[in-house]
């Protein structure tokens, strides 16, 4: 949740919770700040076993508003690839996907883009589960003829459409964020990181590592409004044969907008070990 202060942890009933306060009154439309307002609307909305739930809203005198969210010790899933001292596997990044598939599945079939997945907005719970969190930037799709923003999604988990301007879009940019997640838990490195904070050298950097698109492969893209041929030569690094062979069918799925259960399937090809 954007502009929260350190949490506090306390009970409720039998669970260990968190309390986060948003700041910010910069950032406040009358009184409320309005990534708060999303996020308490959305955690409110979808009530899901890998989406963090949330337990109470209330206010202080001040118009902070805390939200009483269930504390997950563990902290989140980019300190966990970070960690060099701590081991996992194949089996284990196949449930985590599982979770967030399912998730995001919920989301999408609530009519909720999230639009900010990344390892730092999934949580790890006590008993090891991995949860969906950080509503700030979700957004309802139900309505497909409204225009939405293309400048969300951490830029380096954005789809090619946001970063050609595209402001008509589908779950498809969460599938690519989820395909970006699912390519770092298995490298334990971001996986298309620009080397800087450029909208173009991050369409470079998709280019350089899944190929270049062009109205062959991707019928329609010339037509972005901010469209610029990445006349590149795609070099495809190696990698595991049944990761990729995951990795593509997430792309596939992004380009076919068919919805994530598809995806689910697809991660069955994974050993466990
Ligand atoms: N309920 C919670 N229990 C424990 N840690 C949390 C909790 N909520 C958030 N955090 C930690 O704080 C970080 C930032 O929270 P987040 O809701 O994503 O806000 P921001 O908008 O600042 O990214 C998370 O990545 C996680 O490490
Ligand atoms: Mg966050």
């Amino acid at each position: 949740m954007t502009g929260t202060k350190p949490h506090l942890l306390f009970t409720y009933g039998q669970i260990l919770c968190s309390l986060l306060q948003t700041t910010q009154p910069e950032q406040r439309s009358e009184g409320l700040n309005v990534d708060s307002i999303r996020e308490i609307k959305y955690l409110q909305e979808l009530s899901h076993p890998s989406i963090v739930g949330l337990l109470d809203v209330f206010s202080t005198k001040d118009e902070t508003i805390n939200m009483v969210i269930e504390y997950f010790p563990h902290g989140n899933l980019e300190q966990l690839i970070k960690d060099r001292g701590v081991a996992y596997g194949a089996a284990d990044v196949k449930a985590w996907m599982g979770m967030l598939g399912r998730a995001v599945y919920f989301c999408h079939a609530n009519f909720v883009l999230h639009r900010d997945i990344k390892p730092n907005n999934l949580l790890i719970a006590a008993d090891g589960e991995v949860k969906l969190a950080d509503f700030g930037l979700a957004r309802s799709f139900a309505d497909p003829y409204a225009n939405m923003t293309p400048v969300v999604i951490t830029l380096w988990y954005r789809p090619p459409e946001l970063l050609f301007g595209a402001r008509h879009y589908s779950g498809a940019v969460d599938v690519w964020s989820m395909g970006m997640v699912f390519a770092e838990l298995l490298l334990r490195v971001p996986y298309a990181a620009a080397p800087s904070d450029q909208e173009l050298a991050q369409l470079d950097t998709i280019c350089d590592a899944v190929g270049t698109p062009a109205e062959d492969n991707w019928p329609g893209v010339s037509s972005l409004p901010n469209y610029v041929s990445m006349d590149k030569r795609s070099s495809r690094p190696q990698h595991d044969r049944e990761a990729w062979h995951v990795l593509a069918a997430l792309r596939r799925l992004h380009r076919t907008r068919k919805g994530v259960q598809l995806g689910l399937i697809s991660t069955d090809s994974i050993p466990r070990d």
